[in-house]
């Protein structure tokens, strides 16, 4: 289960980390309140703002880390029953997830609905649009287009249920970079099974790990990607993580300045 404490370390801001999260920098949005930009009553009346966050966010503008690579090794090793992600940067994918082991629970800006006509799009027919900070329109109907991601009281993509049955069959729970604050992703820290080991890697305790520790629940309190780098050494996969950031980087040339940032 991951959240956006995976993609701080490339560059893109949280929510609730007070000073540098999202919801702490409303001035940059114009919003009245943090949840506005996410919230659909707020979006018919003002569209920008979640817009100004969308041509931020559209793919391209960032670059994976050290935290992303590894969720991509253990599906290289097989290991990947499922990654779970709140997070709408699509970083996973372009990590080389594939996916059908992806769960992008609050959505993702690779496809959009018109919010009149409920007709389909690629998120990729928006992109200049978005760019040139235009509100997209549907070219059918003129409605506003909005990228498939969650608002707040929104129904959660259909495989989010698809695939809930992973947890019982899991046997290890990996928690990363979230606050495990928002329902019902929140609570599926609690479905695996007892005798499943479930391992936070976070700034701080977050959800069951703080209120209702397992006896076999294991923290690694702080820093992502100094979290993610110790397990790494653990295992003994620290060349295996060289080599396919190695050859990330070979592919991305451009993307090299973040990728230092991370590794
Ligand atoms: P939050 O901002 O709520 O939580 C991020 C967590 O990651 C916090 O516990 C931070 O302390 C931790 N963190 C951040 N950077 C870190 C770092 N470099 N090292 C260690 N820990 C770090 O983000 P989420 O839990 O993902 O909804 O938020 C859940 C949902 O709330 C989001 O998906 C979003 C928002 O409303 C939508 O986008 C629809
Ligand atoms: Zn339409």
């Amino acid at each position: 289960m991951a959240g956006a404490g995976i993609s701080t370390p490339s560059g893109i801001p949280d929510f609730r980390t007070p000073g540098s999260g999202l919801y702490s920098n409303l001035e940059q949005y114009n919003i009245p309140y943090p949840e506005a930009i996410f919230e659909l009553a707020y979006f018919f009346v003002n569209p920008k703002p979640f817009f100004t966050l969308a041509k931020e966010l559209y793919p391209g503008n960032y670059r994976p880390n050290y935290a992303h690579y590894f969720l991509r090794l253990l599906h290289d090793k097989g290991l990947l029953l499922r990654l779970y992600t709140q997070n709408i940067d699509g970083l996973e994918r372009v990590a080389g997830i594939p996916p059908d082991k992806l769960v992008e629970a609050h959505g993702t800006f690779a496809t959009a609905t018109c919010t009149v006509c409920r007709r389909k799009f690629p998120g990729e027919d928006f992109r200049e649009d978005v760019m040139a900070d235009k509100v997209p329109q549907c070219r059918v109907c003129t409605g506003v287009v909005k990228p498939d991601i969650v608002f707040f009281g929104e129904e959660l993509p259909q495989r989010f249920f698809l695939h809930v049955t992973d947890f019982p069959t899991a046997d290890l729970l990996l928690v990363i970079g979230t606050s495990l604050e928002v329902e019902p992703f929140a609570s599926l820290a609690g479905a695996v099974r007892s005798s499943v080991p479930r391992v936070l890697i976070n700034r701080d305790l977050v959800g069951p790990f703080a209120w209702q520790q397992r006896y076999n629940d294991v923290a690694q309190l702080g820093d992502v990607v100094a979290g993610v780098r110790k397990v790494v050494e653990l295992l003994d996969w620290n060349e295996e993580m060289q080599t396919l950031i190695q050859n990330e980087k070979e592919k991305h040339p451009l993307g090299d300045a973040f990728l230092f940032v991370a590794v």
